[in-house]
């Protein structure tokens, strides 16, 4: 098993990884996420790679103060064996080599599991409320 960056060509299985964990949502374009994570210096897609394939994900980005990760997935059958726990190390390991100082990210809060999981990694609830809204589209 590797951890590495991923390539374009990892898209699809890793997408459809994502959907089989159930990270996909209706207002969100997953491939577009993805295309868009390789895209920038400051982000990636870090992918497992084991015999059988991608067998886990998470996206790591860096914004100049915060280190975010999003579409942390390890594929069902593959849980509790200490991946997702590698994959967070990965993360982690690409943000401290920018000189990012705190890693966090947003769980939505009906996800017992991964709130569960960040838990045991050492990660906190933090008092802030996300606020948001999609671009606009200029042209
Ligand atoms: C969350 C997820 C990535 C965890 O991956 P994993 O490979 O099973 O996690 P690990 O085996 O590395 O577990 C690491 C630690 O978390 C704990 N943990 C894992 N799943 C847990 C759960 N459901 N509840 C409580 N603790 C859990 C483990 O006990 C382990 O602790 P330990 O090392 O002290 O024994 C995986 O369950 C997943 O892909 N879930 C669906 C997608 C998702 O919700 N992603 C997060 C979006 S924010």
């Amino acid at each position: 098993m590797t951890i590495e960056s991923a390539i374009p060509v990892d898209g699809p299985v890793t997408v459809a990884l994502w959907r089989a964990c159930g990270l996909t949502r209706p207002w969100n374009d997953p491939d577009a996420d993805f295309a868009l994570a390789l895209d920038s210096p400051s982000s990636t897609v870090l992918v497992a790679r084991g015999a059988s394939g991608i067998d886990g994900s998470v996206m790591v980005g860096f914004d100049g103060h915060r280190g975010w990760v999003y579409y942390l997935a390890v594929a069902p059958d593959g849980r509790r064996a200490g991946l997702g726990r590698a994959l967070m190390e990965a993360a982690e390991t690409w943000l401290r080599a920018r000189g990012a100082p705190k890693i966090q990210l947003m769980v939505r809060e009906d996800n017992h599991q991964a709130l569960g999981f960040y838990q045991a990694l050492g990660l906190e609830p933090q008092k802030v409320v996300t606020l948001g809204r999609f671009l606009k589209d200029d042209s």
